[in-house]
């Protein structure tokens, strides 16, 4: 495969093409995403998974611009959404609603009725007052639902408090204790059709342990249910598969295919996946330029030209990405890399050594996931630019918004109003 991102000639390239000149010809703050590592790590799951009936269903809200969502469509991904705004975005891209999932605690009604329109695979149902809405709306629309309960399996996944959902404590899922009750009470809901049973314990993980345990604990269920006359055909083990943003050691996707495999050996159970990270967060970067080099009292500071309305994720995980630029430099000093953002959190990386002076190109890495898609207009700041590198060939995925589109939907009060 063409590496993502490598140094040819002291020079980081994006895929054959140079990011200098991808700055030069988008501007900067610029979203780079390398299309051969998109599919190599929708390619890395299908292999993984090859002996077992599955389906990846990308979690779109890792990345939802719809030229990713229609990269992944056309290798025949569903899809997990947790939107009507998702959706919309997967029938744009092409996307298949016979293969997408719903998750989310907080479905609509309005979300409810246009996702039975679209005909999607199933909703993921995580209360009991969800299943009683889905019922009435799907009764009223004269169809028939097809669903999964969200199972909160209580374990411990192990990644940070904000993004760890399979604990008691956590809003998601149905506790597990109700899981059989609910199962009997859905059985006997006539637009009810019950297809599988799901659960997702958190995201970027780094073990294996806590989704095996969280799989024992559900094929528990699974056989349970099965002693009393419910018959599933599909489990869902979410998303959450970590990668490494530094010196993690996340598991190799065969591995945790394997575990997954041998638990469900024998069993006439498709299993479905909502990877969201893993397929796109090492094959983005955010590209960014030094505007100025600021030699404080107690710290050197490189201020950038983004910030955190462009990546979320250190400000708001004090997550690590690592920093490198894009060409080599001279001298080196420690510099904390900020934008212009007026708050202190407005950080993208702390104590950083680099060679670089005013002007320099810096990459911020694996920006893939839950980078552009937790982007924000903060500071009044048009969001960045979008780019797919494919070999020598670049595309733009999403224009750089303007200053005019800031206020488009803004209104000054009327005249009348203000006397
Ligand atoms: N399925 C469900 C039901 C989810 O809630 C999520 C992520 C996924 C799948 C995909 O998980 P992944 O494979 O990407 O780990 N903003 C945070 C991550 C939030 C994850 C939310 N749910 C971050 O930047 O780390």
């Amino acid at each position: 495969m063409t590496p993502p991102f490598s140094y040819r000639g002291g020079a980081l390239h994006a895929e054959d093409v140079p990011l200098e000149a991808i700055a030069k010809e988008f501007g900067t703050p610029c979203y780079v995403y390398s299309k051969a590592a998109l599919v190599s790590a929708y390619r890395e799951i299908s292999d993984a998974f090859s002996s077992i009936g599955h389906l990846t269903c990308y979690a779109v809200k890792a990345n939802p611009n719809i030229g990713v969502l229609n990269l992944f469509a056309k290798m025949g991904s569903g899809f997990d959404i947790v939107s009507l705004g998702e959706l919309q975005r997967v029938l744009l891209a092409g996307g298949d609603p016979s293969k997408v999932v719903f998750s989310g605690v907080g479905k609509r009604e309005d979300e409810m009725r246009a996702a039975l329109d679209a005909g999607i695979f199933c909703f993921n149902i995580e209360s009991e007052p969800e299943l009683d809405r889905l019922a009435r709306v799907a009764q009223a629309m004269n169809r028939k639902a097809r669903i999964s309960f969200r199972v909160n399996p209580n374990v411990d996944a192990k990644t940070h408090p904000y993004i760890s959902t399979g604990l008691r404590q956590n809003k998601f899922g149905i506790p597990y204790d109700d899981a059989l009750r609910l199962y009997e009470k859905a059985e006997g809901l006539e637009s009810i059709e019950i297809s599988g049973i799901d659960c997702h314990i958190g995201s970027q993980l780094t073990e294996l342990s806590p989704i095996v345990e969280a799989l024992e604990k559900i094929l528990i269920l699974v056989d349970t249910l099965e002693e009393r006359g419910i018959t599933l055909s599909h489990i869902d083990m979410g998303g959450g598969v970590g990668i490494r943003y530094s010196d993690e050691q996340p598991p190799e996707m065969a591995e945790y295919a394997k575990s997954l495999i041998t638990k469900l050996a024998g069993r006439p159970l498709k299993l479905i996946l909502e990877p969201g990270r893993f397929l796109v967060g090492n094959a983005g970067i955010l590209l960014t330029r030094i505007e100025y080099l600021k030699h404080g009292e107690e710290k050197n500071f490189a201020v950038v030209d983004c910030a955190m309305n462009d990546l979320m994720r250190p400000a708001l995980y004090d997550a690590y990405h690592e920093i490198v630029q894009v060409n080599a430099g001279q001298g080196k000093d420690v510099y904390e890399i900020v934008g212009p953002v007026c708050e202190t959190g407005d950080f993208l990386g702390h104590g950083r050594t680099l060679g670089a002076k005013e002007g320099d190109l810096l990459a911020i890495l694996s920006a893939g996931a839950y980078g552009m898609s937790m982007s924000s207009n903060y500071n009044s700041r048009p969001r960045a630019a979008e780019i797919l590198v494919d070999k020598g060939d670049c595309h733009v995925l999403r224009e750089r918004e303007t200053l005019a589109s800031l206020t488009e939907f803004e209104r000054l009060i009327p005249d009348a109003a203000q006397s």
